[in-house]
């Protein structure tokens, strides 16, 4: 089916305006997609998620995990995107039966408490300033479920500041971002480890992928 948005007053007046951004860039959104598809693949493949797994995916955006993770084979019986921005959510496309996409804020999501075996939120967090990071990773932490084996899959623009690669490009990064917002501004780098345990959440595997795409960090917590 194609999928259905429905609508979810966005938090705030500032949020409903960057959304307005969002939207903006949601019809040209695919052209980059390729830099975002390996730190995806390995976001799907931290997740793990199995048929009877409830996954929910903050900020799916233009859903390239959801279509990623639909042509899985078993793929999970029920999977929820949520964006505040309708633009990208227009871009998502056909999804399995069962699958839906809402507009929402990822700090203030529209599911209840344990809706999720699976929560991935993937290339959001760096975009964010470090309070609204906080309310992202605890909605996070309330959608998981308290079975063990829950778990929340993030992936952020990283580059590691072990390498002289990675602290040219941490240097670098900053820099375009500031010279220009529109253009950089969602290439700020980031490591959240040190907020996943003030979430209530604790890291259980940290994958650094350097090359092919954005340098990028995939994280898998579970409930601390
Ligand atoms: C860089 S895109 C990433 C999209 C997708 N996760 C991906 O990896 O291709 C960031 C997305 O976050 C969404 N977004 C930004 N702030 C948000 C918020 N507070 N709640 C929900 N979505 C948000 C934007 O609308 C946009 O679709």
């Amino acid at each position: 089916m194609i999928a259905q948005s429905m609508d979810v007053q966005p938090a705030s007046g500032g949020a409903a305006a960057a959304a307005g951004a969002w939207d903006e860039h949601a019809t040209r959104y695919a052209g980059q997609e390729r830099l975002e598809a390996r730190a995806i693949e390995a976001a799907l493949r931290l997740a793990d998620p199995r048929p009877q797994d409830r996954v929910v995916d903050l900020a799916t955006g233009t859903g390239l995990l959801l279509r990623s993770l639909a042509a899985r084979d078993p793929r999970p019986a029920t999977a929820t995107g949520v964006d505040r921005s309708s633009g990208m959510l227009a871009q998502v496309g056909r999804l399995p039966d069962e699958w839906r996409v809402i507009r929402g804020d990822a700090r203030c999501v529209p599911l209840p408490d344990g809706a999720a075996d699976v929560v991935t939120c993937c290339y959001l967090l760096h975009l964010l300033g470090m309070e609204d990071r906080g309310r992202v990773l605890r909605e996070a932490r309330r959608l998981l479920c308290t079975a063990p084996g829950s778990r929340l899959v993030i992936a952020t623009v990283w580059a590691n500041p072990d390498t002289i690669g990675g602290r040219m490009l941490n240097g670098l990064l900053p820099r375009l971002a500031a010279a220009s917002p529109r253009r950089w501004g969602g290439l700020m780098p980031l490591d959240p480890m040190a907020e996943l345990g003030p979430a209530g959440l604790a890291a259980t595997h940290r994958l650094v992928l350097p090359r092919g795409g954005y340098p990028s960090l995939v994280v898998r917590a579970r409930v601390a």
